[in-house]
C-alpha cells in the first residue's frame, strides 16, 4: 500500500512538510481549498510555490477548487506526480484532463462521497487514478465513512478495462485501514494520524503494511 500524506490540519506547514519530506511516505498530498469549492480557502499560487519548490518527494496534489485550469501552469513549476480534480468543479472536465496530461502530469478524478461511479465513466480512457473520498472534502481530522467502500465492487470490475490506480482519501488511521483489507487499493491518504503523531513513520509503517 502506497501512502500520501497531507499536511492540511498542521500549524506549521512548511515544518510539517519537512518532516513528510524526511519520512518514508511515497508522496506529499497537497490539499487546496479555494473557498468556493469548498467554504475553507487555504492557499495563494504564492505561498504554495514557496512552501513546496524544495520537497524532494513528489506531490499528490488534491484540487478542491472551482475551475482548476486556473492554477495548473503555476503548479506545475513543482515536482508533481499526479494532479487530482473533482468533476463538478470543472465547467470543462475533458479540457482541463487533457490539459493536465499535455504537460506531462497524470491526473486523478475525485469521487465525493454523494457522487456515484457512474460520473467518471465515461473519462476512465483518460485518467490515471480515481480517488475515492471517504470524508466530505474541505477539512482533516473527520470520520472515516466506510459506506463510501462500496464503490470498490464496480470500481475493481471497470479495472479489468481501464489502466486507473484506485486511492482513498480522509479519516484514514491504523483502524480505519483495515477496512481496505482485499479491496485492491493502491494508495492512502492520511493527514492527521500521521501529522499529530511524534514518529510520522511509525504511524505510516502501520498503512503501509496493509
Ligand atoms: C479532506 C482532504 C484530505 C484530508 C485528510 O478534505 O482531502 O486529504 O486532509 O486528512 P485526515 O487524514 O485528517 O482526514
Ligand atoms: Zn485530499
Amino acid at each position: 500500500m502506497k501512502v500520501a500524506v497531507s499536511y492540511l490540519k498542521s500549524d506549521n506547514k512548511k515544518k510539517c512538510i519537512e518532516k513528510i519530506d524526511a519520512s518514508i511516505a511515497d508522496f506529499i498530498h497537497v490539499d487546496l481549498c479555494d473557498g468556493k469549492y469548498v467554504e475553507a480557502k487555504n492557499f495563494t499560487i504564492g505561498e504554495i510555490t514557496k512552501l513546496l519548490k524544495n520537497a524532494h518527494k513528489p506531490l499528490d496534489v488534491h484540487l478542491m477548487v472551482k475551475e482548476p485550469l486556473k492554477y495548473i501552469d503555476d503548479l506545475a513549476l513543482l515536482n508533481i506526480n499526479t494532479v487530482t480534480i473533482h468533476l463538478d468543479g470543472c465547467k470543462e472536465p475533458k479540457e482541463t484532463i487533457d490539459y493536465i496530461k499535455s504537460i506531462g502530469l497524470k491526473v486523478g478524478i475525485a469521487v465525493n462521497p454523494d457522487e456515484e461511479i457512474d460520473i467518471l465513466k465515461s473519462y476512465l480512457p483518460l485518467i490515471d487514478e480515481v480517488l475515492i473520498m471517504s470524508v466530505v472534502p474541505g477539512k482533516g481530522g473527520q470520520k472515516f465513512m466506510p459506506e463510501v467502500l462500496q464503490k470498490f465492487a464496480e470500481l475493481n470490475i471497470l479495472k479489468n478495462d481501464f489502466h486507473f490506480f484506485t486511492a482513498v482519501d480522509g479519516g484514514i488511521n491504523e483502524e480505519t485501514i483495515n477496512y481496505l483489507k482485499d479491496l485492491q487499493v493502491d494508495m492512502v491518504v492520511s493527514g492527521s494520524y500521521i501529522t499529530d503523531s511524534e514518529d510520522y513513520n511509525e504511524n505510516i509503517k502501520k498503512l503501509k503494511a496493509v
